[in-house]
């Protein structure tokens, strides 16, 4: 007997992440004692570490023996701790059975899309995108119709391109479920304004969809303006917020998030449903890691000092790059308004490089910059540059970005 070559079914296709295919070339360079300059993974830990706050509380609920499984929605405090945030931060009234603990937004979007799609069915997702939201509805059978941001616009959403994809999806009998808002965003570092999500609030009811918005950076603000929750737009449609601690606490490696499905509607009380079963499938998120959740939550204070810690250090790395990217000739790059992700558009046509990729690749072999190609977010002629490490470390990813569009 032998383990054939064919044993993937064919959706594995399907399961990658594009920021992760510069690996091994990356490792190769690195073994060759040649140091790399990294802006390519959108981890703040590695540079601005994890608030201290919560690593005590992790440490501790492992040493009161708080190691077993929980309940599989979440922990009862956890919940409430997330419905008082939404309180605190947004003025949302939030029933805290509404909510359910995940491992990060990643779970939670599997969980959405494991209870809504299958072939058939379909959702919209705005371009440029998160890869992770393709890779998993292409995984669950599902078709991604792409609703173009406008990038002079500051990568603003357009209701009619919204409304004609979603017409053209529909005449082609794809049945959508959902439009998903990522706010702000990765990889644009752009931020919604509300008359943008009201927009895609009105659109979503009059197509019966239900708004599903990522708001994983949702503290992470560059700008002076306010950060608008898809709660507070759309009362009384069906949606869904997705956040976590990984960007906003520095805990990406606590694998911890959560889902809110608020409303009362059929579709929603369905949801959770589905959701919940599925939370149930995997026994329990973890528990350490929700009970420093309960602790990132309730120490505002400490929150609030980490916080503006971080986000000066990003702001400053943010607006050094834009600006040291737009000096480049066949650059131009959107200002940042939250998050920690720089997009740039490069004029391929002043190089030697047929597309994005082959840029990228020549990026990190010749010049040892490490940054993600525009493509692997569904732009082509991009490219994806995070502005976490320092500013002597950016200059050298700029220079070499410089150097290729040059040669
Ligand atoms: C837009 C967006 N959503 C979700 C995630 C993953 O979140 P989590 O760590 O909570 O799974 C990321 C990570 O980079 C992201 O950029």
């Amino acid at each position: 007997m032998s383990f054939k070559s064919d044993t993937l079914a064919e959706r594995m296709e399907h399961a990658h992440h594009p920021i992760r295919k510069l690996y091994p070339l990356a490792e190769e360079i690195k073994k060759s004692g040649v140091e790399i300059y990294n802006a390519n993974i959108g981890d703040p830990v590695p540079y601005l570490g994890t608030a201290k706050y919560i690593v005590k509380a992790y440490c501790k609920a492992l040493k009161d023996g708080k190691a077993s499984y929980s309940r599989s929605p979440g922990d009862f405090e956890f919940l409430d701790e997330i419905a008082k945030r939404y309180k605190r931060l947004y003025n949302l009234d939030i029933n805290s059975s509404r909510i359910f603990a995940t491992h990060g937004v990643s779970e939670a979007l599997i969980f959405l899309i494991e209870s809504l799609i299958e072939k058939g069915r379909g959702a919209v997702v705005f371009n440029p995108y998160y890869p992770l939201y393709a890779s998993t509805l292409k995984l669950f059978g599902g078709t991604i119709v792409l609703s173009t941001l406008n990038e002079e616009e500051g990568w603003a959403p357009s209701k009619e391109d919204l409304e004609g994809k979603i017409k053209k999806a529909k005449d082609e009998g794809v049945d959508l479920k959902f439009i998903l808002v990522t706010n702000p965003s990765n990889p644009t570092g752009s931020m919604c304004s509300r008359k943008d999500l009201e927009d895609v609030v009105e659109v979503a009811k009059n197509n019966d969809l239900l708004v599903v918005s990522d708001e994983i950076y949702d503290e992470m603000i560059l700008v002076k303006e306010k950060m608008t929750c898809i709660g507070e737009v759309a009362k009384g449609v069906p949606h869904m917020i997705m956040n976590g601690l990984s960007k906003n606490w520095g805990a990406t490696g606590f694998r911890i998030g959560w889902a809110i499905i608020p409303e009362e509607d059929e579709g929603s009380k369905k949801l959770r449903e589905g959701v919940g079963n599925l939370a149930t499938m995997r026994l329990s998120a973890s528990t350490p890691a929700q009970i420093a959740g309960i602790e990132a939550l309730r120490n505002v204070k400490a929150h609030q000092r980490f916080l503006r810690y971080m986000v000066r250090n990003i702001r400053e790395r943010a607006e050094f790059m834009q600006k040291r990217l737009n000096e480049i000739n066949g650059v131009s790059c959107q200002k940042a308004k939250g998050a920690f992700y720089l997009f740039p558009k490069i004029d391929l046509s002043r190089t030697k490089f047929k597309d994005d990729d082959e840029f990228c690749t020549e990026l990190l072999r010749k010049e040892h910059v490490w940054v993600t190609k525009g493509s692997g977010f569904g732009l082509g002629n991009h490219l994806r540059s995070t502005a976490l490490p320092p500013v002597e470390v950016l200059e050298k990813v700029a220079q070499g970005i410089e150097n290729l569009m040059r040669a």
